[in-house]
């Protein structure tokens, strides 16, 4: 940039002209609270409102992160700019003339290197963002303004949104650069021209086009999106990822749609440029749109800052909804349970909405809105009719309510899911406690949770889900609680021993149940680890002395002994009836169906007795 030399009492002038209600207010939705205005902190990811706004002060401070500081360390850093660069945009939106504090030294080319390379791809854009308009305003009577007819835009509208041509040439934006004295390599990373690799030959990107222009947050051009206007391919092209442009972060119209969003304490997410400006021509403001790519997890933590009202309103397709069905994880993960507008048949996306009804029957029609989790259930699950299937689904979905940082939503989602999947409260409850257990030993998402391998279920939960988030059998709790409780050995005994599937543990149960209770049966097991070459046994015991205490005392470890077997019993039923189930589909024999059928009623019904 060019080069300031800015005195003290300038900052400090600077720092009393901006209002810092004002420009954090771009940035984050406040509310007034007292003396002070608060919100979500833009600075780290909260659902309650710890960031807090001191007018009369002019400092914000968040007491989740810690982080505070004055109009000028807020700017710095929500948009990560260098001090001097914060400066020069304060002093734009204080209206300040800062030409007098100019260094003048060197050429224009000396100072033009003295700019960051943020500043001057923002400049290259700004030249071709200008020089896109003038193209559209020249050939309005011509084919530009021919297709903006078509898709019911007026000229004025037009410009007042910013839109461009890019004339059918290789070179008319090159030309135009260099006659702006912008550096052709600045206008490559800025994604206006093409180099090819190897090659010094540049051309224009942007191509026969409509342009809609891309601005960050506070309203700065740094991209184009460019619409064909025929059936050319690709459908729209836009700019190339960049040091100013990254769709990751970036929503489409987030810059105008801020304040309606702020007003209405709502916003509408649509997948293209098009839907968005339709609608805003309509009057519907609160439109924010993605980049042509998935959201991303900077996108929903965007949006979030602003409200946690989200309706998703994507194309009515497969494609739409497989889309919005996507978003859902990352919104949940954020504590947003966002709306999808459901479209009339026949309708294709918003755009075709938004110009093909009057006033009240848009409003009516983006009324019908409905939970995009409960849709997702709906669509997904509701017409799901083998077990396996519905298992599989009933976890997927589990996981996403998982993710869900509040208490009540997750309470909310699991009944939805109950109700929807048609199974009952308890079940889906005990289901997503499996799966919650499973997400806490694997966070990573490994792991696969088998069917047939029920959690150690405790008494009382929060002792045996420490423990049992430590080891991954109830067997293990078992001889871990025996370990610390030896007269609990000669009460379970042999009779169990049919129960403990795991060779290893169940070596070590029968010393135990056979050392019954009389003395040391630690230094027992040691000496039984210790004496043969058998690794995995050594290891088992090593784990198993240093579990924590699985109970506080005798009557617990009692409990839990009883609760562990209790569901080793279930899962030795689970696996039978597996077997049992997989013996029937292969029976063809009538006898032997009846068999097997009886069978499989004994077992379920010692699986109610217990
Ligand atoms: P759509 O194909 O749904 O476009 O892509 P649309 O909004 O209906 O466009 P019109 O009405 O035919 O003009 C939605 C969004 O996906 C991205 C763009 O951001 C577009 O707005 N997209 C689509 C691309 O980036 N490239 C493409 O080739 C197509
Ligand atoms: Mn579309």
């Amino acid at each position: 940039m060019t080069s300031y030399f800015f005195p003290p009492e300038f900052v400090s002038d600077l720092r009393s002209r901006v209002d810092i209600v004002e420009l954090v207010g771009d940035y984050v939705a406040l509310t007034k609270a007292g003396a002070n205005y608060k919100g979500l902190c833009p600075f780290h990811g909260e659902k309650t409102p710890s960031f807090t706004v001191h007018q009369g002060k002019a400092i914000f401070h968040c007491f989740g992160c810690g982080v505070g500081g004055d109009v000028v360390s807020f700017l710095k850093r929500i948009e990560n700019l260098s001090y001097p660069e914060t400066l020069v945009r304060l002093a734009a939106r204080a209206s300040i003339d800062i030409s007098s504090y100019e260094r003048r030294r060197g050429s224009v080319e000396a100072q033009a290197k003295a700019r960051s390379e943020r500043e001057n791809l923002v400049q290259a854009v700004a030249c071709a963002q200008n020089f896109f308009a003038r193209q559209l305003e020249a050939n309005i009577e011509g084919k530009a303004g021919l297709y903006l007819q078509k898709r019911g835009i007026d000229p004025l509208q037009a410009k007042t949104f910013g839109l461009g041509f890019a004339p059918d040439s290789w070179s008319a934006l090159k030309d135009e650069m260099g006659r702006r004295k912008i550096d052709e390599r600045v206008a490559v990373a800025a994604g206006l021209l093409v180099q090819k690799e190897g090659s010094n030959r540049r051309y224009d990107r942007f191509r026969d086009r409509l342009i809609f222009p891309i601005r960050d947050v506070s309203g700065v051009v740094i991209g184009f999106g460019g619409r064909s206007l025929g059936d050319g391919e690709p459908k729209y092209l836009n700019s190339p990822e960049s040091v100013i442009f990254n769709k990751r972060r970036l929503l489409y119209d987030l810059h105008h749609a801020r304040p309606a969003i702020a007003k209405s304490g709502s916003a509408f997410l649509v997948e293209g440029y098009m839907d968005a400006l339709s609608l805003y021509l309509r009057g519907v403001d609160n439109v924010i749109a993605t980049l042509g790519t998935a959201l991303s997890e900077e996108n929903v933590g965007a949006v979030k800052r602003y409200t946690s009202n989200v309706a998703i309103f994507f194309d009515n397709d497969r494609a739409g909804r497989a889309a919005a069905f996507r978003s859902l994880p990352l919104f949940m993960a954020v504590g947003i349970m966002p709306d999808i507008v459901l479209l009339p048949d026949g309708i294709k996306d918003p755009d075709q909405l938004a110009s093909g009804l009057d006033d009240q029957g848009l409003q009516q029609a983006l009324a019908r809105q409905t939970s995009l989790f409960d849709f997702f259930l709906q669509e997904k699950g509701a017409g799901l009719n083998g077990y396996n299937d519905r298992l599989q689904f009933l976890r997927e979905v589990l996981e996403m309510v998982l993710r869900l940082p509040d208490d009540p939503l997750r309470g909310m989602a699991l009944r939805s899911t109950s109700e929807t999947l048609r199974l009952a409260e308890e079940i889906v409850l005990d289901e997503y406690r499996r799966v919650r257990l499973h997400r806490q030993r694997f966070p990573a998402g490994g792991g696969k949770l088998s069917p047939a391998a029920p959690e150690a279920v405790g008494v009382n939960g929060s002792s045996s889900q420490s423990l049992s988030r430590l080891v991954s059998q109830p067997e293990e709790i078992i001889l871990a609680t025996l370990l610390n409780y030896p007269e609990l050995n000669d009460e379970f005994g042999e009779d169990y021993l049919e129960l403990v599937e795991n060779p290893d543990c169940c070596k070590l149960y029968r010393e135990l149940a056979q050392f019954g209770d009389c003395g040391d049966s630690k230094a027992l097991l040691q000496q039984l680890a210790g004496s043969g070459e058998d690794d995995a046994l050594c290891s088992l015991y090593a784990r198993l002395v240093h579990l924590p205490a699985p109970a506080e005392d005798l009557e617990m470890a009692q409990k839990v002994v009883c609760d562990c077997f209790v569901s080793l019993r279930r899962r030795q039923s689970h696996e039978q009836a597996r077997n049992l189930d997989r013996e029937l589909t292969q029976c063809r024999d009538e006898e032997e169906m009846f068999a097997l059928l009886r069978r499989k009623m004994e077992l379920k019904k010692r699986a109610m007795a217990s």
